[in-house]
């Protein structure tokens, strides 16, 4: 088991957490999500290490936290020893926050704070530093970015979940658009999966346009590989127009407008109708 931890994890932590039994061992749902976590931990570990050397005091969100697996894994790797820096998990279900925050009291985690909200209601902080958000069901995930984009985030690291949204778009929106294109998603199959997919490259390209570097990669080898993609930014600039361009140009040619691309107020551009 101990081949699975990071050198700062503890098996307290995990026993905790009930991701390890009580004689010390991982059953196999338990090695599935720590693996997810863990890996991105390390993959976050720049951010946070560049955060903790600028800011001193970063500030960090997991929204849709849930148990706050990801959280506590977070805090006790950078945050716990450290003299400063907070972690605010913001989850919808009253009955996952309160057991989180029991947990964290008993873990002396004092700088881990909780908040039960709906991510469009949530009092986020003025100035947040990283967001990070895994699996923040359906339009969550674009509720996070937006937030993170409009306070300026210096990161953000999302593994969004599954997407409805564009999928009923595209098929609402199928006039107007290249009769070559509506041949990616004609089958409720194929709407449903390239929808997930468009879902992805429009939020990936507006973390472009609104000045952010991007990386898309995958988490790691598990079940659920349509559930697998993880999103990086870092913000570098105020904006990039080219990319919001190519923005606006996707968001026309497909005749979709996902929420994410709503709160912000990008707008498509206009498609030309068939001669
Ligand atoms: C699939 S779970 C993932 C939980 C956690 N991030 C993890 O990876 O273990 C998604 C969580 O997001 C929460 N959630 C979904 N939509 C939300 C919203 N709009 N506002 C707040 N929480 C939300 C759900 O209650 C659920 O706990």
């Amino acid at each position: 088991m101990r081949r699975e931890l990071l050198p700062e994890q503890s098996p307290a932590l995990l026993r905790e957490l009930h991701l390890l039994t009580r004689e010390g061992n991982l059953n196999a749902d338990a090695l599935r999500k720590l693996k997810q976590v863990n890996h991105l931990v390390g993959l976050l570990r720049p951010a946070m290490d560049e955060l903790q050397e600028r800011h001193g005091a970063p500030v960090v969100v997991d929204a849709g936290s849930g148990n706050a697996y990801l959280g506590f894994i977070l805090y006790e790797v950078f945050l716990k020893d450290a003299e400063a820096g907070t972690l605010l998990n913001i989850e919808g279900r009253p009955e996952l926050t309160q057991r989180a925050r029991e947990r964290a009291e008993r873990l002396g985690f004092s700088r881990m704070e909780f908040q039960t909200a709906h991510l469009e209601q949530a009092q986020w902080p003025e100035r947040l530093h990283l967001l990070t958000a895994l699996h923040a069901c359906d339009t969550a995930t674009d509720d996070a970015l937006a937030v993170a984009i409009q306070k300026g985030a210096d990161h953000v690291a999302v593994v969004p979940c599954c997407q409805a949204e564009v999928a009923t778009q595209l098929k609402e929106s199928r006039q107007g658009v290249d009769p070559t294109l509506v041949m990616l998603y004609q089958h409720p199959w194929h709407r449903r999966e390239f929808g997930s997919h468009l879902t992805n490259v429009i939020r990936a390209l507006t973390l472009e346009a609104f000045g952010y570097q991007v990386t898309v990669t995958e988490l790691t080898g598990w079940e659920h590989s349509l559930k697998n993609e993880l999103i990086l930014g870092r913000r570098v600039h105020k904006e990039n127009r080219p990319a919001r361009a190519k923005l606006e140009a996707l968001l026309g040619a497909f005749g979709v407008r996902p929420k994410l691309t709503r709160v912000l107020g990008v707008e498509p551009t206009p498609r030309t109708p068939p001669a």
